[in-house]
């Protein structure tokens, strides 16, 4: 009875999802949706045992992983070459033309996103995997699951490998930068990055909230099925219940036709809700499709075009210039607002005072803009032929713009010498928190420099008194009593840290992670690293003499020692800890499965804690699993663990055996 309702609901819900999704044609209300969806989740909750694989209730996430276990490919997950212009797209088919007198094909969009393999069986998505390097790639199943145009159930019950992109729409792109520029966290540079660091979570709640799509485009053994063109491929994978870019995907006979079909979709591009950098062409008939084979890397069959990088038009508006936090100053270019290669920008970095000489720029100039890829928006060039007269000619400023103190020149750069100017100030105060060096959680951008404003944060050791401020913390706008104490329990934390975050964290010029963790290790305790000397540092490998000067400079400075001093005595840890794990027998050899939110940390961070301490995390619970740390609203795990006996932690069982 039970069974056969979620059964019955599982099969209305996926209906509605393809007809959304795949078919875009909705047939029952969002409400009619919602309502079906609750009734399923709650019926789950109550029946556990009846709670199915595929059910959509899986998507919203909520498995913790502790690693991407590799998998390797069936068949090697190839790509094409790529090609950039119209001469190429002449010679490809020229030598197509030598093996296939009268040759289709296939004119796809090339989606900008990562490439998925789902392998499905009896109907049932069992695996997802990334690419990797075309031979091993990652296993995201539980991630790839909360993509809603996935289907968790296919409309036949037969096993298959699916093959097509994993992409962010441009709204959920817009929508996560929205996001994390509220919090402070950098943003995406465009959708393909976005995709490729929400795919690889492994909180698949994370991934859930992201809303990643992905379009079917291939089929490895397609003759399983009878298929006997690409074309048919597509037909077959829409049918099986997955999204293909059927509206645009197009046969042609032609180079002409190749052309035209490049154009109609470079014409529509900015419209599409999803990036496409280029356009996929393949021959359409699988026994051409054999005859024509690989290269050694590659096959004969495709080729990708890619789309010449944009470049967009726009006026110079004004150099404003920053200060980072080593003092230097950059100059950059702020102009009206223009829309390339998906998102919006207003604003390019204009180096250093040689780079604005070198491309002339002058305020009311035209200048183009560029952003190819997942590069960074830059000035191309300026349209001298549209200068308007009476342009100035750029001019470096000679004082700080913060604090007004004269500029010093090193090499191509300029820099603030003054080490109490505030900008200098901020930017070494978020440096401090960023999550390769302190990590302190809950920090953004925005906070750190209200907090510095109102006088609350002025150097490094002022994050470790905070607490003693923490009922005027509690009062300020946009804080509660709980964010204010996870704040502040993130700042003690941090106190725990390994000496390589803490020399990353007090930013040596020229100390990067990397440099840090060699001085760590080498070093092993902040009181050996002060005592070292040139000699000893420059005879270590990598560090070059530019940052043993750097260091030099840095520990003579009584300044920096006093504060150093001043942060042992909060109790900051200044002993390297490598990769030595906390002996707790609460935690040592055991398995945990995590499930539900927790208060005071994410869960990332929990199974960091227990991982530190020689215990492991897995997703689902099993006769294996020791124990189940439950947070708030629990899913079905929690069920599972009390009917397998299995003990169960709350958070503050957790906090206090760590
Ligand atoms: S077919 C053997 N079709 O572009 C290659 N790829 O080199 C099978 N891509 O890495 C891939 N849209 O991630 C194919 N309609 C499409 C595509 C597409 C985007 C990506 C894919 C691959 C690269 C092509």
């Amino acid at each position: 009875m039970i069974e056969s309702r979620i059964n019955e609901l599982i099969q209305i819900i996926n209906q509605a999802s393809y007809e959304y999704y795949v078919l875009d044609n909705p047939t029952i209300t969002d409400q009619e949706y919602d309502d079906y969806y609750k009734e399923l989740l709650s019926l789950e909750e109550k029946y556990p045992e009846f709670k199915r694989e595929d059910s959509p209730t899986n998507r919203v996430g909520g498995e913790v992983i502790d690693k991407f276990e590799k998998v390797t490919h069936e068949k090697p997950m190839l790509s094409f070459d790529d090609i950039f212009n119209e001469e190429e797209i002449i010679a490809f088919d020229e030598r197509i033309r030598k093996t296939i007198p009268n040759p289709t094909y296939t004119v796809e969009p090339k989606m900008d996103g990562l490439s998925g393999s789902l392998i499905y069986k009896k109907g049932i998505l069992v695996r997802a995997a990334t690419r990797g390097d075309g031979i091993t790639g990652e296993d995201i199943t539980t991630n790839v699951k909360t993509i809603k145009s996935v289907p968790l159930h296919l409309k036949q019950d037969i096993d298959i490998e699916v093959r097509g992109e994993i992409y962010m729409s441009k709204v959920s792109f817009e929508k996560a930068n929205m996001e994390r520029e509220k919090k402070g966290e950098p943003l995406f540079a465009n959708p393909r990055n976005a995709a490729a660091g929400s795919i690889r979570q492994l909180d698949s709640k994370i991934t859930a909230s992201r809303n990643l799509d992905f379009m079917a485009y291939f089929i490895p053994n397609p003759e399983e099925y009878g298929i006997k063109t690409q074309s048919e491929s597509l037909e077959f994978l829409r049918k099986l219940g997955f999204v293909t870019n059927h509206k645009l995907n197009t046969v042609a006979h032609t180079v002409g036709e190749i052309i035209a079909t490049i154009d109609d979709f470079a014409y529509q591009r900015s419209d599409l809700p999803y990036e496409i950098d280029g356009v996929v062409l393949k021959v359409n008939s699988l026994a051409d499709e054999e005859k024509l084979g690989f290269t050694s890397r590659v096959p004969r069959w495709g080729i990708a075009y890619k789309f010449p990088a944009v470049e967009v038009l726009t006026t110079l508006r004004e150099i404003k210039f920053t200060v980072g936090r080593t003092g230097k100053i950059t100059p950059n270019a702020i102009f009206s607002p223009v829309h390339v290669a998906g998102s919006l920008v207003s604003k390019a970095t204009l180096h250093n005072e040689d780079y604005c000489n070198e491309k002339d720029v002058r305020l009311g100039d035209i200048i183009s803009i560029r952003k190819a890829g997942d590069v960074i928006p830059e000035v191309v060039e300026v349209k001298l032929e549209r200068r308007k007269e009476d342009t100035v000619p750029f001019h470096m400023i000679t004082d700080c713009p913060i604090c007004d103190t004269t500029l010093i020149k090193k090499d191509a750069h300029h820099y603030c010498p003054n080490d109490h100017c505030p900008a200098r100030h901020i930017e070494s105060l978020i440096h401090f928190v960023s999550r390769d060096a302190m990590y302190i959680d809950g920090f953004g951008e925005r906070i750190i420099e209200d907090f510095y404003n109102m006088g609350y944060l002025k150097s490094f050791t002022d994050f470790y008194f905070l607490k003693n401020h923490k009922e005027e913390l509690m009062e300020l706008e946009g804080f509660g009593s709980k964010s204010i104490n996870n704040l502040l329990e993130s700042i003690e934390n941090s106190k725990k840290n390994s000496l390589d975050r803490l020399l990353f964290a007090i930013g040596i010029r020229y100390v990067g992670k990397k440099t840090a963790k060699i001085l760590a290790e080498y070093y092993q305790t902040m009181e050996a690293f002060l005592k070292t000397t040139y000699e000893e540092l420059v005879a270590i490998d990598n560090i070059g003499e530019m940052i043993a000067q750097s260091i030099i400079d840095y520990i003579q400075d009584e300044k920096n020692l006093k504060q150093i001093e001043e942060l042992k005595e909060l109790g900051l840890n200044m002993d390297y800890q490598g990769t030595k794990t906390i002996v707790n027998d609460a935690f040592q050899n055991k398995t945990f499965v995590l499930t539900g939110t927790l208060e005071h940390m994410t869960r990332d961070e929990a199974s960091l804690e227990i991982e530190k301490r020689g215990g492991k995390v897995t997703g689902s619970v099993t006769s294996k699993t020791n124990v189940v740390l439950v947070g708030k609203d629990p899913g079905s795990k929690y069920e599972k663990a009390k009917t397998l006996g299995i003990t169960v932690w709350d958070e503050r069982d957790f906090l206090e055996k760590l």
